[in-house]
């Protein structure tokens, strides 16, 4: 069965809400193993057993979370030429402006070559009834991309 793996970084209720929501969404798609890991902790091995990854991360000061840029850091040598084309899609949640996390992330897995396979999911402030069924799309999406 294919496997994916959601890395984030998860530091207030909001984004804990976001993060059910996209566990909520994989359940949607039959066939389908969820690993979940927080950036922190997560490693080569999560990476090298994944099929696909979904990556999760507040915007901070303009950029990805340290927490997501540390297991960039972590895996982008071990990974590099096991993970070419590897599916992906991102969320990020911020207060207002997004965009240069997005844009750090964007930069990053097209260094690694991996392949998007959802359009990323910018959320700002609350996380309502309307942005949580986004965040169930996307994980869907990437999950039948599997
Ligand atoms: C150090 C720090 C830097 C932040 N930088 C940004 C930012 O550049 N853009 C943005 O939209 N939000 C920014 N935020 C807000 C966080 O993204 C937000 O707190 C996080 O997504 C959790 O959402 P919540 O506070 O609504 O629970 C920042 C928060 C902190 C603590």
């Amino acid at each position: 069965m294919p496997r994916l793996l959601v890395v984030h970084h998860t530091p207030s209720p909001a984004l804990q809400a976001v993060l059910e929501a996209v566990r909520e969404g994989v359940a949607l798609v039959d066939e389908v193993d969820l690993a979940v890991r927080p950036a922190l902790s997560a490693g080569p091995a999560d990476l090298l057993a994944a099929d696909g990854v979904l990556l999760g991360t507040p915007a901070n000061i303009g950029y990805m979370s340290g927490a997501l840029k540390h297991f960039f850091d972590t895996v982008y040598y071990p990974c590099l030429d096991a993970t070419a084309g590897l599916p992906f899609g991102v969320y990020v949640h911020g207060n207002d402006d997004t965009a240069g996390a997005l844009r750090s992330i964007e930069r990053i897995t097209g260094a690694l070559r991996w392949k998007q396979v959802a359009a990323p999911l910018s959320l700002t402030g609350a996380a309502g009834p309307t942005e949580l069924e986004a965040v169930r799309e996307l994980a869907a999406t990437v999950a039948i991309s599997l």
